[in-house]
């Protein structure tokens, strides 16, 4: 019997973010307790390893490890990489905190002597747009000293440390995910300093890593990659039939405009010279616009596509590439997971030209093409801090609609 019902239990609207979840923001993050009651309860006795194949900053992980599984996670941005390897690997807490006071000792001389300090600007896109020169001046030495770490797990936390300070000083808009900079007026009296933000970020994450290690469980493997699910899991990874259990949070489809992991984590991408920075959003699922029209044989979401084709021939096909590289990744994933294994995919509708596209019943429709039998779905209530409330449905500013405010957790087993 398959169902599909609203339940507040799992809006968590008040939930408290513990251990390493919240060192640094990401888009559309997952709800730490919408993992930890799903592990409750889909996890049996025996279950070995789960799959997350949209990483992102790692929230499933932490509680997967915490339950004691063994995860294999993977995300095209490399800063979500990044964070989520900083957020659930052991360091020496004793060593790390040696680190930090070397690094205040050290740095502190720098920061009082600033005015004097003439440094290189990195290769970073419109720099002088986004940061003022004072931050500049102040975020070359401590790059410059991260460098230096030895350490690769230290250097690792404190780079992330050092993307969350990126975005504290730039001068974009705060609570946007994508990039806006401040209003004009407003850019003479900005001050922010880099030195005690870095400081502060690097106190508060080695005190949440010493909450996290206090629960994890150091048996437990967590192997995270970057290959694309869409186009196939790689067997020396994962085997067919070898997962128990996935738990994971889909793009919506919308990368490219609303919620921009890639623009999000420019700052960072640009600074610590990871790969592809700017072209993150067109690597990631749909982000690339089919020149051809893409049907599913599902009436349900057909007719949604046949009505935004009349109204844009456009923006049909970049909805189309979403769905088409969503069904891809569907079946690949459906394949690696063993029979009797669970998926269970947190997914949001959007409203497009006037079109509720009902991912959850696409999702459920999918996985049932791949083998899946239909658990239950549970519509919960968002947090509307999460993601933008309204967005322009033509690009233009003006006539909003209302995007998400429910999210669906659908959840499948494999027959
Ligand atoms: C909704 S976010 C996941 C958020 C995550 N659950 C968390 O709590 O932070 C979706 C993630 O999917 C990643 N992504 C998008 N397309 C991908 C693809 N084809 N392969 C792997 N990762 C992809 C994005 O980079 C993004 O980090």
């Amino acid at each position: 019997m398959s169902k599909k019902y609203e339940d507040i239990e799992w809006d968590f609207l008040n939930n408290r973010y513990k251990y390493t979840h919240d060192i640094h923001k990401y888009p559309a993050k997952l709800v730490p307790g919408i993992v930890e009651k799903l592990l409750e309860r889909y996890q049996t006795k025996g279950m070995d390893t789960l799959f997350e194949p949209y990483v992102g900053s790692g929230t499933t992980l932490i509680e997967a490890n915490i339950k004691g599984l063994n995860c294999i996670g993977t995300d095209l941005n490399p800063l979500a990489r990044k964070i989520s390897k900083v957020k659930t690997t052991y360091i020496n807490i004793q060593e790390l905190t040696k680190k930090i006071e070397k690094f205040d000792h050290e740095l502190i001389k720098v920061e009082l002597n600033i005015n004097n300090l003439i440094v290189e600007y990195p290769k970073v896109t419109n720099i002088k747009y986004w940061f003022k020169k004072r931050n500049i001046k102040q975020l070359v030495p401590i790059k410059e000293w991260i460098d230096k770490i030895q350490n690769q797990d230290i250097k690792d936390l404190f780079e992330i440390a050092f993307s969350e300070t990126l975005r504290e000083v730039s001068m974009t808009r705060n609570n946007e995910f994508k990039r806006y900079r401040i209003p004009k007026e407003d850019i003479e009296h900005y001050r922010k300093e880099a030195f005690f933000l870095m400081l502060g970020n690097l106190t508060q994450m080695r005190d949440k890593l010493e909450e996290y290690l206090k629960v994890s469980n150091k048996d437990s493997k967590i192997n995270i990659y970057n290959f694309d699910t869409v186009q196939n899991i790689p067997e020396d990874i994962l085997k067919e039939n070898s997962v128990d259990i996935v738990i994971t949070s889909p793009p919506y489809g919308d990368s490219q405009s609303t919620v921009a992991y890639g623009q999000f984590s420019r700052f960072a991408n640009d600074w610590l010279g990871h790969e592809n920075s700017e072209k993150i959003d067109a690597m990631l699922m749909g982000g690339k616009r089919k020149k051809e029209e893409v049907y599913f044989d599902f009436p349900l979401l057909d007719d949604s596509l046949y009505k935004i084709k009349e109204q844009d021939s456009k923006r049909v096909r970049e909805v189309m590439s979403f769905y088409s590289d969503y069904q891809k990744s569907i079946s690949n994933v459906a394949k690696v997971i063993k029979p009797g294994g669970i998926v269970a995919y947190v997914v949001g509708n959007r409203t497009i030209k006037g079109q509720l596209l009902k991912t959850d019943e696409v999702t459920k429709h999918f996985f049932e093409k791949n083998g899946f039998e239909h658990l239950e779905t549970i519509i919960r209530n968002i947090s509307r801090k999460r993601l933008p409330g309204k967005v322009a449905p033509t690009g233009k500013k003006g006539n909003k609609v209302k995007t998400m405010h429910k999210e669906y957790i659908v959840v499948m087993k494999k027959i």
